[in-house]
């Protein structure tokens, strides 16, 4: 049985994730809108399912466990961009944002001693790790290129291969 405690934290987590799904759905279409960009595109709209996954990952975690996740209004995310450059940059920032988050929910766990939730959690910190790594990679290709056009067509090309999950649909 989750705490009142954890389960409101976990469901602040909840609206973290469908907030984060929220913002890379805003990204893709944008990108969809940008011309050549189509792997890029997917890759955002595909980030954004996975963000959806790990929102309901926790909402079934909470009931569950005999919880009820609340779900929850969602606030409107950055619809536009300078730039695809300051949009994976956005990215970034989010992802660590979320790691933050995370790390703050398995404190959480531990002071509650609720050992369930922590190890729940674990998969979280994993993914996070995975996710943070995949955003500075993609950031730092889009250093390199600079304001190559030939290089954003290889970007593109190349972010076709690159997933962004390690089993989020389990
Ligand atoms: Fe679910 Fe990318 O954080």
């Amino acid at each position: 049985m989750l705490s009142k405690t954890i389960q409101d934290a976990l469901n602040d987590q909840v609206r973290i994730e469908a907030e984060s799904s929220q913002a890379y759905l805003a990204m893709a279409s944008w990108a969809e809108i940008q011309p050549g960009i189509n792997n890029i595109t997917s890759f955002f709209y595909r980030h954004s399912d996975e963000e959806r996954m790990h929102m309901l990952k926790i909402i079934h975690f909470i009931n569950d466990r005999g919880g009820f996740a609340a779900v929850p209004a969602l606030k409107q995310p950055q619809l536009t961009f300078p730039s695809i450059k300051h949009a994976f940059k956005a990215l970034l920032a989010h992802e660590i944002f979320v790691s933050e988050s995370i790390n703050k929910l398995v404190d959480l766990a531990l002071q509650e001693k609720d050992y369930a939730t922590h190890n729940f959690l674990q998969w979280y910190v994993a993914e996070q790790i995975e996710e943070e790594a995949l955003a500075r990679t993609l950031n730092d290709k889009l250093e390199l290129i600079g304001d190559d056009k030939g290089g954003l067509y290889l970007f593109d090309r190349d972010v076709l291969t690159v997933t962004v999950t390690n089993g989020a649909a389990e």
